[in-house]
């Protein structure tokens, strides 16, 4: 019997760890095994190499070495940035602005800075998911300490300006943290250029290993936290405890893949995005969501008119595609992200989030949207 064929595409979800990231980390787990708070030569090796990876995730984000921590990805580094900042700078104020179509990883963490007291200004956006940034600027009052904002959106793949969000919040003395995940190693990010204070990110986007990822902390504005776990002081006291070497190992060998890779790579990804949004459209009802505005290249959100959204993932078996939301309890969750763009429930369950990597060809290009087309059709007679 030949195994049936099934395709991935939701690589923003998660990747594959690439074969050369694995031949790296693997010695980490036997030979070079070291703790590398140990002052013997196996710690001295092991902490040698967090150093070298530390060079090699510096690269592609164009940032100093030291001013990246090590967590367990980025809603450990969410919850240490946003607890720390707010904890240290309360006295300043105790306002942060964000907005609506963040990623749980910052939503449910401002929601527990609300539990204690602090005010979250949630930036509505416009149908194709902007912010407005007149509003931004008019919401930032004298209590505000920080704004929030994602690089680029897991869902739609919508690029915001956080040069100039940067610029905006600065010029009235408030600090910026941005959620730069999905936009690593996607497209080119020089963190020293976009002036922002903070920056999370995973290494499992990037062809690395799950649970280890960075938090970003700018020298240049002299930006302070307060610790909210304690231990043995590593991470400057940060993020104590043992650091997982292989990870890190794993974490920078993606990054330096990466760093040489991600020209090539973006270029072939948009030509293979875009010949899917094309052949995608010719479904009657199809509909791109965020077409018109500054994306990733891997990333498309579509959606279908008339059909029962529900059933859409379940008949699309033989691929890998996300509704962008949560599956709660058995009760499918429409999409926040859509439903802030001004999606109707109706309209946000029956979208697809669709994210080509490195392993997408031509032909899971042409599986899918044979898949996707067929799928759409069946479902639209069975509403008529
Ligand atoms: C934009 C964004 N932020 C945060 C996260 C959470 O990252 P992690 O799984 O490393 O905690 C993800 C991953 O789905 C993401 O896409």
């Amino acid at each position: 019997m030949t195994a049936k064929k099934k395709i991935y595409l939701d690589y923003n979800a998660t990747t594959p760890v690439d074969p050369g990231v694995v031949k790296e980390m693997f010695p980490y787990f036997t030979e070079k095994f070291g703790n590398p708070g140990s002052d013997h030569a196996f710690g001295w090796d092991a902490a040698e190499a967090i150093e070298n990876s530390r060079e090699q995730i510096s690269r592609l984000v164009n940032c100093k070495p030291t001013e990246l921590t090590y967590t367990s990805g980025t809603t450990e580094a969410a919850n240490l940035a946003l607890f720390g900042f707010c904890q240290k700078n309360k006295k300043k104020g105790n306002h942060i602005i964000s907005c609506k179509t963040e990623h749980k990883a910052i939503l449910d963490t401002l929601g527990a800075l609300e539990n204690r007291g602090f005010k979250i200004t949630y930036l509505d956006v416009d149908a194709d998911g902007n912010i407005d940034l007149k509003v931004l600027e008019n919401s930032i009052t004298a209590e505000t300490i920080l704004v929030c904002l994602m690089l680029a959106n897991n869902e739609t793949g919508l690029i915001h300006p956080i040069k100039k969000i940067a610029q905006i919040a600065h010029a009235k003395n408030v600090y910026i943290m941005s959620d730069i995940t999905q936009a690593v190693g996607k497209i080119p990010i020089d963190l020293n250029d976009l002036n922002i204070d903070m920056a999370i990110f995973s290494s499992h986007k990037i062809y690395g290993p799950k649970g280890v990822g960075a938090l970003y902390i700018s020298k240049k504005n002299k930006i302070q936290l307060d610790p909210h776990e304690f231990g043995g002081g590593q991470e400057r006291g940060l993020r104590p405890g043992t650091l997982n070497v292989p990870a890190i190992v794993g974490f920078g060998k993606a990054a330096e893949i990466a760093f040489f890779e991600m020209d090539s790579e973006s270029r072939r990804l948009l030509e293979l995005r875009n010949k899917l949004e094309a052949l995608l459209s010719k479904i009657e009802g199809a509909e791109i969501n965020s077409k018109e505005t500054n994306r990733l290249p891997n990333t498309t959100n579509i959606g279908f008119k008339n059909i029962d959204g529900s059933q859409l993932l379940r008949r699309l078996n033989m691929l890998a595609v996300s509704r962008g939301s949560a599956c709660t309890a058995n009760t499918i969750q429409p999409s926040h992200v859509l439903l802030a763009m001004d999606a109707t429930k109706e309209q946000a369950l029956a979208s697809l989030r669709i994210s080509l990597g490195k392993y997408t060809s031509t032909e899971d290009i042409e599986f899918a949207v044979a898949q996707i087309t067929k799928t759409v059709e069946q479902l639209k007679t069975a509403t008529v």
